[in-house]
């Protein structure tokens, strides 16, 4: 493995090895014990194009809590594709450190900084995927239904047909999930990353339907995000309107089966895509969710970096 781009480019026994090591480091953590130093006199860089609070803090951590070192690289400074090439940049860092996370506007900036790196490029976020997220998405799953039955799951992804709704789209498929997805007309996932998805797992359960309540009614993961992802500020009213309908209630969480998890990627907004109320309820795992970033980024981690 050298890279970590997209789900879709990763074997479900690649995935299931980076969520081995990531719950087997959090248990040692947990257990009060200090994790290996696998990654001693390693450096990460993390280049932020956008905002972030949980990708940022979780890599940053996750390589102190590994015995590494991470350095943090904003736009103004280093500028990807603008102040500096993609292949330049790369070029400079490949004899520098040892691996490179990049959140960016562009997916294709990724895939460029791919095909001139001897070091492996993580994807911290594109406008097309969002796959850390989704190693810590289906880690909060694991922990409420355990490992054994994953196949007998559905996840219900109620809004827009974004980033992290292909991420977590291709990990259920992945490992043999059901993905239900409920979006409103216009905003639905592409018809193009559906059938790649399914070309590659033709036996997916996999549904695609305009009515959340449908998507909800026997779901055992009730998942939402923004409406507006970060690029998409222009849109921001076109959207509010589009999505009227599509937020995760009570009501909607009532109609689903009792033993239902709520989950969201964060950051929330709440009262629009969710209500305070789910939010802070007894079904919602968001906060061990997010936690569950800093786990999933360790296992990444140290078999990208420290060949565990
Ligand atoms: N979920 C997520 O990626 O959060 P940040 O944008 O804060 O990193
Ligand atoms: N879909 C959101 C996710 C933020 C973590 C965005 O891309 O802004």
């Amino acid at each position: 493995m050298t890279h970590f781009i997209s789900i879709h480019e990763n074997s479900t026994k690649q995935i299931n090895h980076i969520l081995d090591v990531a719950f087997k480091l959090r248990e040692q953590r947990s257990a009060g014990k200090a994790n290996e130093p696998i990654l001693a006199g390693k450096t990460l860089g993390v280049y932020f194009g956008k905002p972030s609070l949980r990708t940022r803090v979780s890599f940053e951590q996750a390589m102190n809590e590994l015995g590494g070192h991470a350095i943090i690289l904003g736009r103004n400074e280093v500028g990807i594709g603008e102040r500096e090439s993609e292949h330049d940049v790369i070029k400079v860092l490949n004899g520098m450190i040892h691996g490179l996370a990049a959140r960016v506007f562009e997916h294709k900036v990724l895939t460029q900084l791919a095909e001139h790196a001897t070091i492996p490029i993580i994807n911290a976020l594109s406008d097309y995927s969002h796959p850390c997220q989704a190693l810590a998405d289906v880690m909060t799953i694991i922990d409420e239904f355990g490992r054994e039955d994953l196949n007998k799951r559905t996840v219900a992804y109620i809004g827009d047909g974004n980033n992290v709704a292909l991420s977590l789209a291709s990990i259920c498929g992945k490992l043999g999930m059901r993905f239900v997805i409920a979006s409103p007309p216009g905003f639905e996932l592409d018809s193009s990353f559906v059938d790649r998805i399914m070309a590659q797992q033709p036996d997916m359960d996999f549904e695609l339907t305009a009515d959340p309540m449908r998507a909800v009614h026997d779901a055992d993961v009730l998942y939402t995000d923004t409406w507006v992802s970060m690029g998409q500020e222009e849109e921001h009213e076109k959207r509010k309107l589009a999505f009227k309908g599509y937020q995760i209630t009570q009501a909607m969480v009532d109609d689903a089966p009792e033993h239902a998890i709520v989950l969201h990627c964060l950051p929330a907004h709440r009262g629009w895509e969710i209500t305070d109320e789910v939010m802070d309820g007894p079904r919602s795992r968001v906060f061990p969710e997010a936690h569950n970033r800093l786990h999933a980024q360790k296992g990444l981690l140290a078999v990208l970096m420290g060949g565990a």
